[in-house]
């Protein structure tokens, strides 16, 4: 555990940051609510670091955080703030927050998130709290990110209703996927929904095992078939994809982008759990002068971790399912 000072702490802040995602509010409301119980004033900053520079700032009370455990997106808003690469920048946000009389911060968002939260901490000694969330699951440093889990039920639903459909037409479908720079919602929502293929960041371009698979599949007399694509870095995965089935393998096919009904809804049981635990602990961090550190769950529960182990992309995430892909995809 990183214990760097003993500040005392009577004021926090709480922002959400980058994509938003469902559990984000009952992060917030744990939050709030572990604050005023200890006897902390809680003051909410809308939209992200943007909101902040904009001194969008306003006291939470018990009553800022009702009825929000089950609601999707954030009640604080959300931005993804260029600015905050600029050292000058993030220098008026830390004396926005000194004018403001707020000791410490919680930062509850993805990786660039974190390496705002990381320079406040580095350059101004802010005492500074991460509360991984983003869809995208692909954070170092921890297992989970909270919205994950919503968002690749969302896109379960959303397939097996394609799988109707392409049933029922003998249709070939590519559904693209969220999660920039990561696999994982394409790897669990392809396992989850039988999917012929799943096309990642880490296994782009192998077209000709799909197109085997898919070839191998109609042989057996397969009339539909699913391919889950990760919108990956850089656009067009999913056209390319689309391109290599019916340009040069004859194989007629739809395209449905899932896109951001992904990042909405109602967070699933699971986020609610592991958010409200992750936004009682950034409280108990930031009091008892553990900062920085990022929340983290890891086999199975939540504890937290250097933040500094949080700023890069989780890796490795595809390798253990590998197989299993192959061995369920004949
Ligand atoms: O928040 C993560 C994420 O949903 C990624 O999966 C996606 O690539 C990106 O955000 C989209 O961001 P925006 O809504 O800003 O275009």
């Amino acid at each position: 555990m990183a214990v760097t000072e003993t500040k005392k702490i009577n004021t926090i802040g709480v922002l959400t940051s980058g994509g938003d995602s469902p559990g984000m509010n009952t992060a917030i409301r744990a939050v709030v609510r572990t604050a005023i119980g200890s006897d902390l004033k809680v003051v909410g900053i809308e939209k992200g670091f943007q909101g902040l520079l904009e001194g969008k700032l306003a006291p939470m009370d018990i009553t800022s955080v009702s009825n929000i455990i089950q609601r999707g997106g954030t009640i604080l808003k959300t931005s993804r703030c260029k600015e905050f690469h600029n050292a000058d920048v993030r220098r008026e946000a830390y004396n926005i927050l000194k004018r403001n009389n707020i000791d410490g911060l919680i930062i509850i968002g993805g990786n660039g998130s974190f390496q705002g939260a990381m320079a406040l901490s580095q350059e101004h000694g802010l005492p500074v709290i991460g509360v991984p969330g983003t869809i995208d699951n692909d954070i170092s440093g921890t297992d989970y990110t909270i919205g994950f889990d919503t968002a690749i039920q969302t896109a379960t639903e959303a397939i097996d209703k394609i799988r109707d459909t392409a049933a029922s037409h003998q249709r070939t479908f590519i559904i693209e996927v969220m999660g920039r720079h990561s696999p994982a919602i394409a790897l669990q929502v392809g396992i989850a929904t039988g999917a012929e293929y799943i096309v990642f960041p880490e296994h782009d371009g192998k077209y000709e095992e799909m197109i085997s698979i898919i070839k191998a599949g109609q042989a057996r007399g397969k009339t539909s078939s699913l391919i889950i694509v990760a919108e990956g870095e850089k656009a067009g995965n999913a056209q390319e994809t689309r391109r290599v089935l019916e340009v040069e393998h004859n194989i007629p096919c739809h395209l449905c982008t899932l896109g951001h009904t992904q990042r909405g809804g109602s967070p699933s049981a699971r986020d609610r759990f592991i958010a409200s635990q992750m936004g009682f602990h950034a409280v108990n961090a930031l009091t008892s002068g553990n900062f920085p550190v990022a929340t983290s769950f890891v086999q199975g529960s939540v504890t937290t971790v250097p933040l500094s182990e949080c700023l890069g992309r989780r890796d490795g995430y595809a390798k253990p399912f590998t197989d299993l892909i192959r061995a369920l995809a004949i």
